[in-house]
This record gives structure tokens, sequence and C-alpha cells, in this order.
């Protein structure tokens, strides 16, 4: 084995699932008048996130991920976004909440939604753990927050570096 440093802490396992609760809380109460929520996770970066939220939602909802490429290798944003993988269900007319791990330059979401736009849900939010607004290039309304963060890449709790640290149970900053 490689000798490996752990990256610095920036959001402890505690502060990550009290924040967390509290969003599924405040989706909760927010949709309690919806007859059925489709949750849409953005792959990969979101299947944690999305797997604690959900099950602070009491709520009938059925989830349906969404795989989206906006980076190369590196830590730079290319701009280019691409569907890795689509939703095997008919968003129309139904209420949708997409639910991704961190809002950077905001290109991403602005593709998303001009997409997810097309195929006409009833309603449609966005709930981001994270939000870095130093680097944005598009305005994005960010429904659910978790934290705003400064300008540095962070990884784990499902945000990688080069497919790495998404096992991490924090926010950390690589150093
Ligand atoms: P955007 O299109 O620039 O807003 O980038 C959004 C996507 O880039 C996110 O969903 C992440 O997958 C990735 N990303 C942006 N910043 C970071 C970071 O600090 N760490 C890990 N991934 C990041
Ligand atoms: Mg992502």
């Amino acid at each position: 084995m490689s000798e490996r440093k752990n990256p610095r802490v920036m959001l402890s396992a505690e502060t990550l699932q009290r924040r967390v609760q509290e969003l599924g809380e405040q989706i909760t109460q927010d949709y309690r008048q919806t007859e059925h929520l489709i949750v849409v996770p953005i792959l990969k970066g979101s299947f944690l996130f999305a797997a604690d939220l959900i099950r602070h939602i009491d709520l009938d909802l059925s989830v349906e991920f969404l795989g989206l490429r906006s980076y190369g290798a590196g830590t730079e944003s290319s701009g280019v976004v691409q569907i890795t993988y689509d939703l095997t269900r008919t968003i129309t007319d139904k209420d949708v909440l997409v639910v991704e791990d961190i809002v950077d330059t905001g290109l991403s979401m602005r593709y998303l939604f001009e997409n997810l736009a097309t195929r006409h849900p009833r309603t449609v939010r966005l709930c981001s753990l994270l939000h870095k607004p130093a680097r944005s290039r598009a305005k994005t309304n960010i429904d659910y927050l978790g934290f705003t963060i400064d300008d540095h890449f962070v990884v784990g709790y499902g945000l990688d570096y080069d497919e790495r640290y998404r096992n991490l149970p924090y926010i950390g900053v690589i150093e």
C-alpha cells in the first residue's frame, strides 16, 4: 500500500449529518401537500448525500438517478456537460427535486435545468449540499443549500478528486 495522507477536515461527519437532517425536515415540510416527489440524485457525486437525505424525507417518493459529467481528470470545469446516465421514467407533470453535491461554476446545473424543462415537469427544484460562489459563471437558484464554502477543491462524502476520496465520511481539503 502507498502512503496516503488524509485530507484536512472542513465539514465533519457530525456537522454534515446535522445539516442533512435539517434539509430533509425542511423538504418534508415544503412538499407536504405534494402527492408524490421524484428525487433525482446527480451521479456520481451526490450518492452519499442523497442516501442520507432521503432517510430524513418523510414523504411518498421515488428515486431516479441521472449521471452528469462536467469535469475531466483535473479540478477545472471544462464547461462541457454530458449526460452519462439518463432517467428511466418520464417526469412530465411530476414534482422533481434534483440533488447535487456541489454547485461550482453553475454550468452543469444550467445545462441540466434547461434539459429537464424540455420534459415539462410540474415543478423542479434544486437541493445542493455545497455551493462555491467564488467561481460562479452561471446564476444558479439553489432552493435547499447545505453549506456555502470558500474556493477550495473539496473531496469526500461522495465528492472525488480523479475518482478518489468518495468514501471519506467528511468533506475535506487536499493540502
Ligand atoms: P459546475 O458545473 O462547475 O458547477 O460543477 C459541478 C460539478 O463539478 C459538481 O457536481 C462536482 O461533481 C464537480 N466539482 C466542482 N467543484 C468540486 C470540488 O471542489 N470537489 C469535487 N468536485 C467538484
Ligand atoms: Mg457532480
